[in-house]
């Protein structure tokens, strides 16, 4: 699979990764052993940058990943956790001593003394304008605790204000064929600056596999149940904000576009790692056989400009209004 660079940090990205929130919670039950499964046939199909987070089951995400990654060292391996959401989101608490913290718990999780790369996961907007905060994390690399750091951000205006920052190695931002207003000012500015991007939610929460209808029910301790309208975080990362009525009718447009040999997922897939500043492209995966399909994507041929047109109108016909104001 092909591999792309974080400028900054020197550090590599197989061009799609995996998102591992799946084997922490929030999606209904996936057993260890699946779990392990899925790591496996992520990496045996070229994956080597794996997203977590300190909080996706309260560490055992981290931890499935420590001992997957026990078995088999492999020094092309990236892992990217996440930091500050196991406590209150105050810019307060946005400190060097919790970042201390944080940090040591996450190495134990993760099984290693330096983490490559570790993002502030989605804190509250002034964040991103604090000197002291960066200057925290920049202690933390001078410490050795980590390689490089990142943020994962909910909206374009805060991946701008932290790409202007000179040690932010990359930005996390959903951006799908759903999501495309990155393209417009943030996916540029990344460039120019030599910040990696890291696009998350890239399936819209598995809208964009077209296997939903409106009836489809999700477990109860599913975000798809409980977060519809961001309940219990912010609405974006469910579905990518899009109403799910709505999103399951345009999936299916969607799915009326995908060229021969391709599924929807990978139609997304592709699609998104094709823009120009993706560094990585990070589907979640339940099972070995979506990992392996998702991993496939990347090498399935170019899309045509007629297929590239389509998923740009759909979108501003039907998805457009629904989430640039918002993110
Ligand atoms: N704030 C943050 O920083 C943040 C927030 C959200 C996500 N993330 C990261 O981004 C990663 C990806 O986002 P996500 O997992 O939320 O959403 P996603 O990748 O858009 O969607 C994942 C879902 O898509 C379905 N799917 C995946 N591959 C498939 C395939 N090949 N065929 C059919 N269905 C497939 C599965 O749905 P079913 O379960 O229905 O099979 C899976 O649970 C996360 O795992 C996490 O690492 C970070």
């Amino acid at each position: 699979m092909d591999e792309r660079t974080f400028k900054r940090s020197n550090q590599h990205a197989s061009v799609i990764g995996l998102g591992t929130w799946q084997l922490g919670a929030d999606w209904g039950d996936v057993d260890e052993r699946e779990a392990l499964a899925v790591l496996e046939a992520a990496a045996e199909s070229g994956v080597t940058f794996f997203d977590t987070a300190d909080v996706y089951g309260d560490g055992r995400s981290e931890r499935i990943i420590a001992g997957f990654l026990a078995g088999r060292p492999d020094p092309r391996v990236t892992v990217a956790t996440k930091m500050g959401r196991r406590v209150e989101q105050i810019p307060q608490n946005y400190v060097l001593g919790n970042f201390r913290e944080w940090n040591d718990r996450s190495r134990r999780n993760l099984g290693v003394d330096v983490i490559d790369l570790v993002q502030l996961h989605c804190p509250p907007t002034p964040v991103y304008s604090s000197d002291e905060v960066f200057d925290a994390l920049d202690t933390l690399v001078e410490e050795e605790r980590i390689t490089a750091y990142g943020v994962s951000v909910e909206t374009c205006a805060e991946a701008l204000t932290a790409i202007a920052r000179p040690n932010v190695a990359s930005v996390q931002i959903i951006l799908n064929p759903f999501r495309m207003k990155p393209l417009r000012e943030v996916l540029p500015a990344a460039r120019e600056a030599g910040v990696g991007v890291i696009a998350r939610v890239p399936l819209a929460s598995g809208l964009l596999t077209g296997k939903y209808t409106r009836d489809t029910v999700f477990a109860a301790d599913d975000h798809r149940t409980f977060n519809r309208h961001g309940e219990a975080f912010d609405q974006g990362e469910t579905f990518s904000g899009v109403d799910f009525a709505t999103g399951v009718e345009a999936a299916a447009e969607f799915s009326a576009l995908v060229p021969e040999g391709y599924t929807p997922a990978q139609l997304a897939l592709r699609w998104i790692a094709r823009q120009p500043g993706v560094t990585t492209v990070i589907p979640g995966a339940r099972s070995p056989e979506q990992a392996r399909a998702n991993s496939e994507a990347a090498r399935l041929p170019e899309l045509s400009e007629e297929t590239l047109t389509a998923i740009g109108d759909l979108y501003d016909r039907r998805v457009r209004e629904q989430v640039e104001g918002r993110w």
